[in-house]
């Protein structure tokens, strides 16, 4: 297979900003070093990018704690906080294309999917909480005696989130709204892969009128900057999505200070078809469920189970579906499929299909790589996979599909939840009943009956077992990002 469109002459967006956002100023780290960001489609460096650690770190808390107890953000008026969310999201809406194409060329995501998808929900993401900053409400509580009891839910402090590449745009949005929204000030890390995007983001913060240091962005490493993140005395609290690996690293570092913690993190997510669905739908489903964002997705549907009598049909269409999928540059609206986003998820997606051919799944679609430069993946279907393969249980991160038959309900929720996982899960039928019945019984945080992926920002989002802790998204995430507080006054006159 060779790539359908290698023209990547497409005029790439300009570049503006490559620096840290300490305390409202641009500025390089304090080390001097930079580190390159790679365009995956090309591989070939886009730009060199401010690369902090943990004396940058530590400036960008004191700025966000300053901020946040004496600068003007900890006396604006809640309603003023959900006015500057709303201006961010007008502002994101002026700069669609931009915004979209940084993504694009920064992440190898096509352009389609970037302008059609990631901007819309990071756009809603913000006027969604923008609608929340004054409606944060405590109670009125009926304690015994002549006290007077009431609670606040204040903003935790400083948040400190360290975000993923495959959706950097959606993360900030989902990270920044219910943080911005509660009060908290922000010291962000974006992905090292990712920080153009972020980058811009934050300049269109700044234009909307975000006090200094209530958002500072600090590019960097895991290993660096993440980790002094992670362990500073300053931060309140930190949210992160990404490796349970990293998750557990992170839970450790984050002992001695006690830190809250959020956790949105990885899945092998089943996808479950009955023969009395509407088998087109589900194909239709499937393929996007796990094809979606080159399938650099937490939820994607990875596992996908179809009932014996209908796996027959499922196979022949899916097959023709994935073969037809457009894999190319990312910047040609026609394009479905982009690269990988970079050369260690390349390499962990080639190693699976390896891993899946030994051990002896039949590759029924792709399985190999395109000739040229840049990290792309063909669309890979496995069938006759077994529950116990690495490629059943291991999160790929990447285009390659794995079918496995199942004969009844009970049977493919048991297996269905037999993962350390938990994130998602989708049911295919017509049957109302059973619909609701595994909806019930499958130990994940979201569960979609007759489709998958639908994302709102007022629906919560999260992981069950070891993919997550706490929830984003809608009213959920609001309590991630305040304490409560309980006021008790002596009404004796
Ligand atoms: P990762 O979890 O290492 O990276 C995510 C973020 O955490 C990045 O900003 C990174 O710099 C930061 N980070 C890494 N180590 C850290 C540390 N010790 N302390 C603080 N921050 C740290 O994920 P990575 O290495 O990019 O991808 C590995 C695998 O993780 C993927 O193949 C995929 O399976 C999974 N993943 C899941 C995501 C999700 O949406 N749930 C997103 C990205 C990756
Ligand atoms: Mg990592």
């Amino acid at each position: 297979m060779t790539l359908a469109a290698t023209d990547l002459s497409f005029a790439p967006p300009e570049v503006r900003q490559t620096k840290l956002l300490i305390d409202g100023q641009w500025v390089d780290s304090v080390s001097g070093k930079t580190f390159d960001t790679i365009n995956p489609a090309t591989e070939e460096m886009i730009a060199q990018v401010a690369e902090g650690d943990a004396a940058d770190i530590d400036l960008a808390v004191k700025a966000a704690r300053k901020a946040f107890e004496t600068g003007p953000w900890s006396r604006m008026d809640a309603r003023d906080r959900g006015i500057l969310l709303n201006r961010l999201a007008d502002l994101c809406e002026q700069h669609i294309d931009e915004l979209a194409a940084l993504e694009t060329l920064d992440n190898g995501k096509p352009i389609s999917d970037a302008r059609a998808a990631d901007l819309p929900l990071v756009i809603d993401c913000f006027r969604y909480y923008a609608g929340w900053a004054d409606k944060v409400e405590g109670k009125t509580i009926p304690v015994r005696g002549p006290y007077f009891c009431y609670t606040r839910h204040e903003p935790v402090g400083v948040a400190g989130q360290i975000i993923p590449w495959n959706f950097p745009l959606l993360m900030v949005a989902w990270k920044w709204g219910p943080a911005l929204a509660t009060g908290c000030t922000v010291v962000m890390k974006p992905a090292e892969q990712t920080p153009l995007s972020v980058l811009r983001m934050a300049e269109l913060a700044m234009e909307a009128g975000f006090p200094p240091g209530v958002i500072n962005i600090v590019n960097g490493f895991g290993e660096t900057a993440g980790d002094a993140l992670v362990k500073h005395p300053g931060v309140d609290k930190i949210a992160f999505t990404g490796e349970h690996r990293t998750a557990q690293i992170i839970m450790r570092n984050a002992a001695d200070s006690l830190k809250r913690l959020t956790f949105e993190l990885g899945g092998k997510s089943p996808n479950i078809i009955f023969a009395d669905s509407d088998l087109d739908a589900a194909v239709e489903g499937a393929y996007f469920g796990l094809f979606f964002n080159q399938g650099q997705c937490c939820c994607a549907g990875s596992r996908v189970f179809v009932e014996e009598n209908a796996h027959g049909e499922f196979i022949e269409k899916m097959v023709a579906k994935a073969s037809q999928r457009k894999l190319g540059n990312p910047f040609d609206p026609e394009t479905q499929q982009g690269p990988q986003v970079d050369r260690n998820q390349y390499d962990k997606v080639l190693h699976y299909i390896n891993k899946g051919k030994e051990d002896g799944a039949q590759c029924v679609a792709g399985g190999g790589v395109p000739d040229g430069p840049g990290y792309f993946v063909e669309p890979t279907v496995f069938d006759g996979v077994t529950d116990d393969m690495a490629i059943a249980t291991d999160e790929i991160f990447g285009p390659v599909m794995q079918v496995l038959k199942f004969k009844d309900a009970e049977e493919v929720i048991q297996r269905g939840n037999n993962t350390f996982y938990g994130l998602a899960a989708a049911v295919w039928t017509r049957d109302i009943g059973k619909a609701h019945h595994l909806a019930a019984k499958l130990r994940a945080g979201t569960v979609w009956v007759n489709c998958y992926d639908v994302f709102d920002a007022a629906a919560p989002f999260g992981g069950f077992k070891m993919s997550g802790q706490g929830r984003e998204l809608g009213e959920y995430a609001l309590r991630n990002y305040t304490e409560i507080k309980t006021v008790t006054v002596s009404m004796d006159g």
